[in-house]
């Protein structure tokens, strides 16, 4: 079957901002300790950092990394986790019913963010606590020094502020499961004084309202107006969370999970500028989807909690499938063609917990099928998002009447000059012929790598004995003549293509 895009210099969607390739790493399960952290691993640093997991995280090119949680951070007590470690309290966390050691905290967290190049987002307990905690927190981290907390983060060896700019004001506020939850009337009004308060201390913040836990919620859209007519002054962003499931197991239907994802964005972004058009202004509220990822088959209450309170238990440990892959690359190019309202993203979350990377404590780390997509749409998702004309056959499915079979997304780095293509091929059977019309482009412009994601079996997995079943490979099937492109993208591919 044959499709056609069509891109032009001149019709900008916008620029990309690169916090969307966020990632997310909570006091959860193995994540943090046996993920990030894990002193006496070979690989570790003097500092107990994962020496594998840190290359897999530069190799994945997560730009910003959501931290403590989740759950965890709605009864997180932050002094918890600074200064001498043996004094640190050892405490149940209510989130995930384990028991917390504090080994790693605050201070470890920003290190180990140094040390992946990869920039803090750090949130406040709304749960538990609220603004004292908040103002606290932040004093903590951005206040150079000559007040309290400030100068306890120097007296804990940290003499320059960490100048942590994103901030998340609590997490799932709405949800009966968060550990104090709240009303969207409750928790509008803490978010806005909490908000006002955080920015006397620090204005260059980006602060992060709570949206709906997700799409299905009860309160969704409801939450959200209230939220922001609340807070609207105060904050900069409101917060989206999805996880894609495939319970019926059929390819199809699966595949509207990436659709609805549009519509969730597009849907806040019209809540937000309601509010905006109540008050007559021009103020944008941009979005930051922190929560985004596939997660189904690790999700029973088996998985979520473990008897006796254990310290780091195996949780959420899902394992990607090769169609788990495809959704997340049909996610990302989502993601980019929302970059005008959609300003981070952090997929959740980065090492064992629903993670691209999986270890083994003791033993090695390695990629799963998630981890390719997200590679190398952050590797080559850069500059600016062009709008695209997609021409494309459609299927029928249970739930969508027209679901367009080929999905694109088009970067164009005006520093470089490169133009990356993503798309997805959503036919089960056929290969889709595409022709790409690269309108204003230099008909010098050449190929420079063409990569795709597909494997015969959606259910190949990758694991710690077979690493690499499902990784990307070089496509051959593309051509360039002046300034157009054809490609061949084979059924239930994912596929990048970068120019030059
Ligand atoms: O990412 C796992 C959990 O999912 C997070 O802690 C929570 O915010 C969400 O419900």
């Amino acid at each position: 079957i044959r499709a056609r895009i069509t891109v032009d210099l001149d019709f900008v969607l916008s620029d990309l901002d690169r916090r969307v390739f966020g990632a997310f790493v909570e006091h959860l399960g193995r994540c943090v300790y046996g993920g990030i952290f894990e002193p006496g691993h070979a690989t570790a640093d003097e500092r107990g950092f994962r020496g594998d997991v840190m290359e897999l995280t530069r190799e994945l090119g997560a730009t910003i990394i959501r931290y403590p949680g989740g759950n965890f951070m709605s009864g997180y007590d932050w002094e918890d986790g600074v200064g001498p470690v043996a004094e640190r309290p050892t405490k149940l966390d209510l989130a995930w019913f384990s028991t917390e050691t504090n080994r790693f905290g605050t201070n470890e967290f920003i290190d180990w963010c140094k040390a992946a190049g990869v920039e803090p987002m750090l949130g406040v307990n709304l749960g538990t606590r609220g603004m004292d905690e908040a103002r606290q927190y932040l004093e903590y981290c951005n206040h150079p020094g000559g007040s309290h907390f400030a100068e306890l983060r120097r007296s804990h060896g940290y003499e320059a502020p960490h100048d942590v700019k994103f901030w998340c004001l609590g997490n799932e506020m709405d949800g009966p499961w968060q550990i104090g939850a709240k009303t969207a009337a409750e928790y509008g009004r803490l978010a806005h004084e909490t908000a006002k308060a955080m920015r006397w201390i620090d204005p260059t913040l980006v602060l992060s309202a709570c949206g709906s836990s997700h799409r299905q919620m009860p309160t969704y859209g409801a939450w959200e107006y209230e939220v922001l007519d609340r807070c609207f002054e105060e904050v900069d962003v409101v917060s989206l969370h999805t996880y894609f499931a495939n319970k019926a197991d059929e390819i199809d239907e699966y595949f509207g999970v990436i659709d609805r994802m549009d519509l969730f964005i597009k849907e806040v972004a019209s809540i937000c500028d309601a509010v905006a058009a109540k008050r007559r202004s021009s103020k944008r509220i941009m979005l930051s989807f922190d929560e985004w990822n596939v997660w189904y088959k690790a999700n029973t209450i088996e998985h979520m909690r473990k008897p006796g309170w254990p310290v780091a238990p195996a949780l959420l440990e899902e394992v990607y499938n090769m169609e788990d892959a495809l959704i997340v690359g049909g996610a990302l190019i989502t993601l980019m063609n929302n970059a005008d309202r959609v300003k981070c993203a952090c997929l959740a979350q980065l090492v064992n917990a629903i993670g691209p990377i999986m270890t083994e404590t003791g033993g090695p780390a390695w990629r799963q099928t998630i981890f390719h997509p997200f590679a190398l749409a952050a590797r080559h998702g850069q500059g600016r998002v062009l709008q695209t004309k997609i021409e494309t056959p459609t299927v029928a499915t249970k739930t969508i009447q027209d679901m367009p079979l080929l999905l694109a997304s088009v970067t164009e780095d005006p520093a470089t000059g490169r133009l990356s293509i993503f798309s997805l091929n959503r036919s089960p059977t056929e290969t889709i012929e595409v022709d790409v019309d690269l309108h204003g482009f230099d008909a010098r412009i050449e190929l420079v790598e063409a990569l795709e994601l597909h494997h015969a079996n959606l259910k190949a997995t990758n694991s710690k004995a077979a690493p690499d079943t499902v990784v990307p490979l070089r496509n051959d099937e593309v051509q360039v003549s002046g300034t157009t492109l054809r490609a061949s993208l084979k059924p239930l591919s994912w596929n990048v293509l970068v120019l030059q």
